[in-house]
């Protein structure tokens, strides 16, 4: 494993990208230590761990980690992994539970991460008394707790590293993409729950494509997604001229990223995302009042409109945020050419049955794995993984001049540059900068100096 990469592997400034750094186990190890263990990750959301004892199997890079919420309600994340020979802890995806007993020699953990300590001898740590003589410093041997966590409007977030800047300063103005995914579609934050169930399926593709996909690449959409577009994969099924079935406002007009914070979305501040007309009236009637009093809301908080569309969260989770479908992605590595994707779906909590299970379909039928628009986006991303790892194409680097040097600093979130024409990969310049500063090993201090202390 290398401790760094080779900085010329990435050029942001010229647009010049090694595919190296897809394809290659070398650059992939130093990924999982220089930026999944130190970067603020998403874990899962609130709504999936209503009741003390219930608990959500995620992952952190390649680890299994468990989201549980204590028999006090407070929340946690620890690492699957028992403290005695390593042996996963939890192997159900969700559930609810007063401890999880390890399978291999039954060391015993509460839900808040505590290696039990309770008289008997087959409970807690087995054998403690004739075993270990009482002498094993239980306190010591609890299962590992992430450094930092946070619950962002219900959106929960976690980071290995202490020394890991705050959420707020590591996110800064993509929060705005966070606040409008963690509110429902009436503007009011913390009102939205996940669909049960994420789906999760693995591809042949290097994570970085599905961050990029989402993070601000309008230019893949005519050419990719002409199919789903010409048959009017619309969410209403009427009239539906685009796969969004959104024949009201133009779709969006630009895109927003955050120079070296590596975030990045579709559409910018200020505009507001039309909501698709469908077959059903009433559908109709009630997408138009949450959102007529979304925007009553969000200009009485003096919070921008926009910010609904598809963006990622550097690294490695992406979201459409407010528009249809709205739902959440994470990438999470499996190795340089392979990925599991998971996905999860959000729809307002108070939402009434037969909306929420017309929603349901149309996101199934949109995203995921069966979804006709994320199976043109794999397609790509698998055939451009292969076609990157034989000995003659690694030579050659991609290309991501697209919309070079046409980027503005943005009028309304700050330290953001605005791309006001629609096709720019300027935010996956930003994206790969970020990439860099992380990867070429500097601590949090060196690269915040580096970004002037912005
Ligand atoms: S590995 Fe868990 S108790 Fe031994
Ligand atoms: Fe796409």
């Amino acid at each position: 494993m290398t401790d760094s990469v080779d900085p010329l592997m990435v050029d942001p400034d010229n647009g010049i990208i090694s595919r190296e750094i897809f394809v290659s186990q070398d650059v992939f190890d130093t990924e999982l230590e220089q930026i999944f263990a130190r970067a603020w990750l998403f874990i899962g959301h609130e709504s999936q761990i209503p009741e003390p004892g219930d608990f959500f199997n995620s992952r952190m890079g390649t680890e299994s980690v468990l989201l549980t919420r204590d028999s006090e309600g407070e929340i946690h994340v620890l690492l699957n992994s028992c403290r005695h020979r390593g042996m996963k802890v939890c192997r159900y995806d969700e559930g609810n539970t007063h401890d999880f007993v390890c399978p291999y020699h039954g060391w015993s953990y509460s839900t808040d991460g505590t290696l039990v300590s309770v008289a008997g001898e087959l409970f807690g740590v087995p054998h403690y008394r004739a075993g270990y003589d009482r002498k094993l410093d239980r306190s010591q041997w609890g299962l590992i707790p992430t450094a930092q966590m946070v619950n962002h409007h219900g959106l929960i977030f976690a980071t290995w590293d202490p020394d890991t800047p705050s959420f707020d300063e590591y996110t800064g103005g993509f929060r705005f993409w966070l606040d409008n995914l963690a509110a429902n579609t009436a503007g009011e934050r913390g009102r939205v729950k996940a669909l049960r169930g994420v789906q999760k399926w693995r591809i042949k593709a290097n994570w970085k494509f599905v961050s990029e996909n989402f993070l601000g690449d309008n230019y893949h959409g005519p050419t990719s997604h002409s199919s789903v577009d010409a048959v009017g994969l619309g969410p209403g099924g009427k009239e539906a001229p685009t796969r969004h079935g959104d024949n009201k406002k133009p779709r969006s007009i630009g895109s927003t990223s955050f120079f070296d914070l590596g975030h990045g979305g579709v559409t910018t501040a200020g505009y507001a995302w039309g909501y698709p007309e469908f077959e059903d009236e009433n559908m109709t009637t009630y997408f138009q009042q949450r959102w007529q009093q979304r925007e009553q809301r969000l200009e009485a908080e003096d919070r921008p409109i926009g910010g609904l569309g598809p963006s990622t969260m550097f690294p490695s989770m992406s979201l459409h945020a407010g528009a249809f479908p709205r739902a959440l992605i994470v990438a999470h590595p499996v190795g340089p050419t392979e990925t599991e994707v998971w996905r999860w779906f959000l729809v307002d909590d108070d939402l009434p049955e037969d909306i929420e299970s017309w929603l349901r379909r149309w996101y199934l039928r949109y995203s995921g794995p069966a979804g006709l628009v994320e199976q043109d986006d794999m397609e790509n991303w698998d055939y451009a993984t292969d076609a990157s790892t034989g000995t003659i194409a690694r030579r050659y680097p991609y290309n991501y001049q697209l919309g070079l040097g046409m980027a503005s600093p943005s009028e309304v979130l700050d330290d953001a540059v605005e791309s006001s024409y629609l096709m720019t990969e300027e935010n996956a310049r930003n994206y790969y900068r970020r990439w860099a500063a992380l990867m070429s090993g500097a601590s949090w201090a060196e690269i915040d100096q580096a970004r002037g202390g912005k």
